[in-house]
């Protein structure tokens, strides 16, 4: 398709590194598509007849259907997913089919085509991502009075409400809807008609071609809109975030399912055993979550260094940005319905947390805080003085609220009967109903305005 000016054809090597069909076969849907409302647009301007335009729609149409049933053929002397289609529509309707390839490149083909694709992506992303908010917020309203330790450092700070824990992961979900939603802005505007860099002088319809294409409005530069992959690295820096997270909760997953903690059950949909020690439940999936956050975060990367260096305009380089979208998305998707499963299905070992926040002498800060309160002790002094109870307590291996009156106020004799009120693990969550805190009331209301917000923050079309 462009021997032209050449003597002799390309090496075996210069093939091989050529081509990239065996990935970009991926975007024969998206190819086609664009192809047809390339071809509409190019019959209703005039520049080519009516007849023409219409034999080339039904030869795409036949290509698809061909690509439904077979898949791509993979023939590296086509190089990719455009010349492939190209030339399957030359056998199927002759040399009409090289009108298709008026007034565009594949550079401004394949930048529409991906931007399809990508955009399909972010409208999965936004979709799954809203499926795991929601059964984080049905989880986290069955659980907003349930306790478990809170933890700095991993060591056993205060009581909180399992609710409140759930409802963190809610918030940093909800960012990342707002990265992918903006990214989803951002791809609304169409490359083709930019052809290969400078646009064309034939009297093209770019309106046209963008709204048969779902995309709001053409891209205002050629030179840009060729050579910018943004939309690519957009949908990964919000998967790279998201994954991160992710990752984040399946590594609490992973801890609350081991046996020293005991707090959490997965589900075995979500689990596999070991095919030699047969107590063994492994939280594979939830490793796995862990472990594609690595790839997804180094997909990205792949493409910012791939990027960062090019020159205006397109350069093969360029080629490069499709297996790490690809991978991305794949390992991203899988993700997101992994981890909304387990957190659908997670067994919550209510009493396990609530011994394990009884044993941490998590309410410590709330004997301290009773000290300030009850007794105008200052905080430091009521932090020392709290420290010698949380002492005595160890010794006799029992918790601060098992202590005797007057083992506490041995330790200082302000102390009266009243403080056992404020050192239950339930008092201490329930105190904490600041604006944001875990009280379970607060729990609730955060909850409330989750649900009412799911109305108005649905996922954009694809
Ligand atoms: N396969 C190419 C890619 O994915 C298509 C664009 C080719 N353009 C070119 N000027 N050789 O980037």
């Amino acid at each position: 398709m462009w021997g032209g000016r050449f003597a002799e054809g390309p090496s075996a090597i210069m093939r091989e590194i050529n081509a990239s069909i065996p990935f970009d076969k991926a975007l024969w849907r998206e190819d086609i598509r664009a192809s047809k409302a390339h071809v509409a647009m190019l019959g209703a301007a005039g520049i080519v007849s009516r007849e023409d335009a219409a034999t080339i729609t039904a030869g795409l149409d036949q290509i698809a259907a061909e690509y439904a049933r077979d898949g791509v053929p993979e023939d590296w002397d086509l190089e990719d997913i455009h010349m492939t289609v190209e030339a399957r529509l030359t056998e199927l309707i002759g040399p009409v089919a090289g009108r298709l390839h008026t007034a565009r490149s594949r550079n401004d083909q394949v930048a529409t085509d991906f931007r399809l694709w990508v955009r399909a992506a972010n409208a999965r992303a936004l979709a799954g991502l809203n499926a795991l908010r929601a059964a984080l917020v049905d989880r986290a309203d069955e659980h907003a009075a349930t306790i478990m330790p809170g933890f700095t450092h991993l060591q056993t700070a205060q009581p909180v409400t399992l609710g409140h824990h759930l409802m963190a992961y809610f918030e940093m979900l909800g960012r990342d809807h707002a990265r992918f939603s903006a990214a989803q802005d951002r791809l609304l505007e169409c490359p083709l008609g930019s052809a290969a860099l400078a646009g064309t002088g034939f009297p093209i319809d770019r309106e046209a071609t963008a709204a048969a294409l779902d995309f709001d409005r053409p891209t205002r530069n050629s030179l840009d809109a060729v050579s910018d992959r943004d939309f690519a690295l957009d949908y990964l820096m919000a998967a790279s975030q998201c994954a991160l997270h992710l990752s984040r909760l399946a590594e609490e997953l992973i801890l609350w399912a081991s046996q020293p903690f005991g707090f959490a059950s997965l589900p075995d949909s979500l689990s596999t055993g070991s095919s030699i020690m047969p107590q063994k439940r492994n939280p594979d999936a939830a490793e796995l979550v862990r472990g594609h956050s690595g790839r997804i975060i180094g997909a990205c990367n792949a493409l910012m260094i791939t990027m960062k260096g090019l020159p205006l305009a397109y350069s093969k380089d360029m080629q490069d940005d499709k297996p790490p979208v690809f991978e991305a998305a794949g390992l991203f998707d899988l993700s997101l319905a992994a981890m909304t499963g387990m957190i659908a299905e997670t067994t919550f070992k209510a009493d396990r947390m609530r011994a394990a926040a009884q044993a941490g002498h998590a309410t410590a800060t709330d004997l301290a805080d009773w000290l300030v309160r009850e007794a105008d002790i200052p905080f430091r002094e009521a932090h020392h003085i709290t420290g010698e109870a949380v002492k005595l307590a160890d010794a006799k291996a029992c918790s601060l609220e098992d202590l005797a009156l007057a083992d506490l106020q041995g330790i200082d004799a302000r102390i009266d009967e009243r403080v056992f009120s404020a050192l239950s693990i339930e008092a201490s969550v329930a105190s904490r109903s600041s604006y944001g805190g875990t009280a379970p009331d607060q729990v609730k209301q955060r909850v409330a305005e989750a649900r009412a917000g799911f109305a108005s923050d649905q996922s954009p079309e694809e």
